[in-house]
């Protein structure tokens, strides 16, 4: 296909995978492919991963837990978004591992029990600071006791989201801490023991004591991108995606050709302007037209003019780039390399943001 390409190093993430697990002292790790695999493709992520000995992966919904599964991936799976009440029965289908939220969320489950005598699997997940999905804290004693009482629901782990362990200041993220660490002590009181207890994610990893916790949630490191500049960067992560795309066209062009919409782009001399087959529909964010670049044999060379929907162009100079040769728009490519860091702190993004763009007519291509 002539067109985007995002070339998956699988060797790559499973190197990503054994520093994250060295990091964090061989704990288990919860390998996060939601979002189709951050956009590296989850099927393709969770078998490289399960092979080389990944036991838990969590995805967001439970589509996204059944593909996982229909690949033939059999580790636990654990499903982040609300629990579907629709869906409990192709929870239990699939062996999928559900997100109790609320003290409703297990009233459900007590009643589904008793009419058909079984209950998905499930983690308890505590809301200490995200403001997002969660069971309150005042509201943790009452559902203690909902387990207590109702001892045969498979009740497997509990969790809590960080929403700044990527930060400088760690202050928010001690203070979340700390109430999950109360809510475990009640636990404890209680005589609950929960066989997965977890509360990290990359930002953690890299910040954060992760001692008092056995399985450690990671999505972004695994894929080679550090979450944030604030953290200490020194996991030596490779870019698990190289993401590029063909050169369709060459143009020779005079000193002061207006390219691309608006025409806010003007050349300074003579130049080889280069059509790009991959637009923002693909992928490529769009504002980096602004300061952005490509590589080619070794050399960066400006994005000319704004990025359009399916194709953009790129100023080469006196160089007379050749057609049907591709040019690296992001990632690591021999001895080239566009971060997403980099792109992303240049148009005010995020990795998150731009990995799980990369869609459209990419074609990925995995390589071991
Ligand atoms: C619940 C949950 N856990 C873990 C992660 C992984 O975070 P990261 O990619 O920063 O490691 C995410 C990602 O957003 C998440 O939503």
């Amino acid at each position: 296909m002539r067109g985007p390409k995002a070339t998956i190093h699988l060797d790559r993430l499973i190197a990503n995978y054994n520093r994250v697990k060295t990091r964090v002292n061989h704990k288990p790790i919860m390998a996060v492919v939601k979002a189709n695999g951050y956009g590296h493709g989850a099927v393709g992520c969770a078998q490289a991963l399960e092979s080389h000995g990944c036991q838990f992966f969590g995805v967001f919904t439970l589509e996204e837990g059944i593909e996982l599964r229909d690949a033939g991936i059999t580790s636990d799976i654990l499903v982040f978004s609300r629990m579907d009440t629709e869906k409990l029965n192709s929870a239990i289908q699939n062996n999928l591992t559900l997100n109790v939220a609320n003290s409703h969320d297990v009233d459900v489950l007590v009643q589904y029990y008793k009419s058909i005598g079984q209950s998905p699997k499930f983690h308890l997940k505590v809301e200490t600071g995200m403001t997002r999905l969660g069971i309150d804290m005042d509201a943790m004693d009452h559902v203690l006791h909902q387990l207590v009482d109702h001892p045969h629901l498979p009740c497997e782990g509990i969790y809590s989201h960080y929403a700044t362990a990527d930060e400088g200041d760690l202050t928010y993220a001690l203070a979340q801490e700390a109430k999950f660490k109360s809510i475990l002590a009640l636990a404890a009181q209680k005589g609950i023991k929960f066989n997965h207890v977890h509360f990290s994610n990359s930002g953690a990893v890299l910040n954060m004591d992760q001692s008092e916790y056995n399985l450690i949630r990671v999505g972004m490191l695994l894929y080679g991108a550090y979450p944030s500049d604030e953290v200490p960067q020194d996991l030596n992560i490779q870019p698990v995606m190289t993401f590029t795309a063909p050169i369709v066209n060459v143009r020779h062009v005079p000193q002061n050709t207006a390219v691309s919409y608006g025409g806010v782009y003007h050349t300074k001399s003579d130049t080889n302007i280069g059509v790009i087959q991959c637009g923002f529909s693909d992928g490529l964010p769009r504002p980096w037209y602004v300061d952005g670049y490509v590589s080619y044999g070794g050399i960066n060379y400006p994005i000319a003019g704004r990025i359009c929907m399916d194709q953009f162009m790129v100023d080469f100079g006196d160089t007379e780039p050749i057609e049907g040769e591709d040019v690296l728009l992001m990632g690591k490519w021999e001895e080239d390399e566009i971060t997403m860091e980099t792109i992303a702190k240049s148009i005010d993004s995020t990795p998150y943001v731009l990995s799980t763009a990369i869609g459209g007519r990419t074609e990925r291509i995995y390589q071991d």
